[in-house]
């Protein structure tokens, strides 16, 4: 086992020896090796150009490794990829680039109905996802109307009408002013209450570090730390990521929701 490892007593994502490179021929990851047990909730930290938004879209196969396999719950995400994007939901860094649909309602209908899933359990599913993020008031609107937090929140919502075991988040707070942080944090911790396996990447990990269970520190497409949040967080600076307030202070972790 690599030093950066952590001991996995339930694996829903395997990332081993995982090299990525971009066409242009740099390097975006360097043997990323991490496993992530079900259940958890991880935060990725970097700093900008770190390799966070690269890491989370092969998770979702959406982008191939070039060397290294990804397992989702043991299989190989580049023989699975179909199965793999119901499995992991992913919520992109910028929402706009995430809206496919005319109306609130075709939007998050677009995955559910791409899985030939027939119209009465697409509305269902919609309709659940919509309620989860409490955006069912607003089904006839059109997606670039909404304001930032609720662009999240719809985006949010396609993911979760496809029903996946592992919600990936890239930058979820970035944009949103203190009440649309807390929003989307409640609705995160939400879905991690019901059972979802959580990985949120972030430059600034104060909003969320007192909910994860593990903290993981990506430098130059590389894992320069993983561990325990309490012992990961002093090391942040190092890495070019703010240290949380309260733990620069001496005090414990604080929820944003408190
Ligand atoms: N298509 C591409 N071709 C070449 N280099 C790329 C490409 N996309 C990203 N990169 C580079 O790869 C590195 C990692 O990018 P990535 O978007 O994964 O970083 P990030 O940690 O998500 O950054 P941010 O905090 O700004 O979102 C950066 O140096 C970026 O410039
Ligand atoms: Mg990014």
């Amino acid at each position: 086992m690599k030093h950066n490892q952590i001991a996995s007593a339930n694996p829903i994502i395997e990332i081993r020896n995982l090299f990525y490179r971009f066409p242009d021929g740099s390097l975006g990851l360097r043997d990323v090796n991490l496993t992530i047990d079900q259940g958890t909730l991880v935060v990725i930290a970097g700093e900008n150009g770190s390799g966070k938004t690269t890491l989370l879209k092969h998770l979702n196969a959406l982008l191939r490794p070039t060397h290294g396999t990804i397992f989702v719950e043991g299989e190989d995400t580049v023989k699975n990829p179909l199965k793999t994007r119901q499995k992991v939901g992913l919520v992109f860094q910028n929402p706009d680039h995430q809206i496919v649909g005319e109306t609130v309602f075709d939007d998050v209908a677009f995955g559910p109905k791409n899985l030939m899933l027939d119209p009465d359990t697409v509305k269902e599913r919609v309709d659940a996802a919509l309620r989860i993020v409490s955006l069912s008031h607003q089904t006839d609107r059109q997606p670039h109307l909404l304001s930032g937090g609720e662009k999240r929140r719809l985006a949010i919502a396609g993911v979760l009408a496809m029903k996946p075991r592992v919600l990936a988040l890239d930058e979820p707070f970035s944009s949103l002013d203190y009440a649309g942080i807390r929003e989307v944090l409640r609705q995160i911790l939400d879905l991690h209450r019901l059972g979802c396996t959580v990985v949120v990447t972030t430059h600034d990990v104060e909003k969320i570090i007192a909910h994860a269970d593990r903290l993981v520190v990506l430098k130059n497409g590389s894992v320069a730390a993983d561990g325990p949040p309490e012992r990961i967080a002093l090391e942040l600076e190092r890495f070019g990521v703010r240290i949380p307030c309260a733990i620069r202070m001496g005090k414990g972790f604080e929820s944003w929701l408190n």
